[in-house]
């Protein structure tokens, strides 16, 4: 969406309209634009602006906000790590700084070749097998350094290694 399409302008237009009604349809909007694009830039907030009467300020402010919204296109293996309370006392800030080291990227940036996000995420509900991991919606449990290197090679091979 570098430069904003014909078609991602009406289909932006039509996901305004759908919220009309709505008092406060700002979240499903956004909600609905991260999940048809997987991400919401600038050019796309200014349109929803100039829709829903909006101001950019508000939201830039929701986007930037949640960590669920991204202003930039996520790559094709999203690697959401939680460090939520209970992951983070088994060492899930460990497991992190492993994915780092080795894509060279930090949490909330992209591999340039567009293979892999790092995501830090917060309570994702699976506190009993923490410190968890989650890829693409699959979590993995209880993970430990070691096994980092192993599930970056899977998903560089296309997840099925
Ligand atoms: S704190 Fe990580 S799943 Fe709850």
């Amino acid at each position: 969406m570098a430069h904003l399409q014909q078609s991602a302008a009406l289909q932006i237009e039509e996901i305004c309209s759908r919220y009309v009604n709505e008092e406060t349809p700002l979240m499903m909007i956004l909600s609905d634009i991260q999940k048809e694009y997987g991400y919401i830039p600038l050019e796309v907030q200014e349109l929803v602006s100039e829709k829903t009467g909006i101001s950019v300020a508000e939201i830039y402010g929701v986007v930037t906000f949640y960590s669920f919204f991204s202003l930039k296109p996520k790559g094709k293996n999203v690697i959401g790590c939680c460090l939520g309370t209970a992951c983070y006392v088994k060492g899930a800030q460990q497991v992190v700084d492993k994915f780092s080291e080795i894509l060279g990227i930090k949490p909330g940036e992209t591999t340039d070749d567009g293979l892999f996000t790092i995501d830090a995420l917060r309570c994702i509900g699976a506190c009993g097998i923490a410190p968890a991991v989650q890829i693409n919606g699959t979590v993995y449990p209880k993970m430990s350094v070691d096994q980092v290197p192993a599930l970056i090679e899977k998903y560089r091979n296309g997840g099925n290694a």
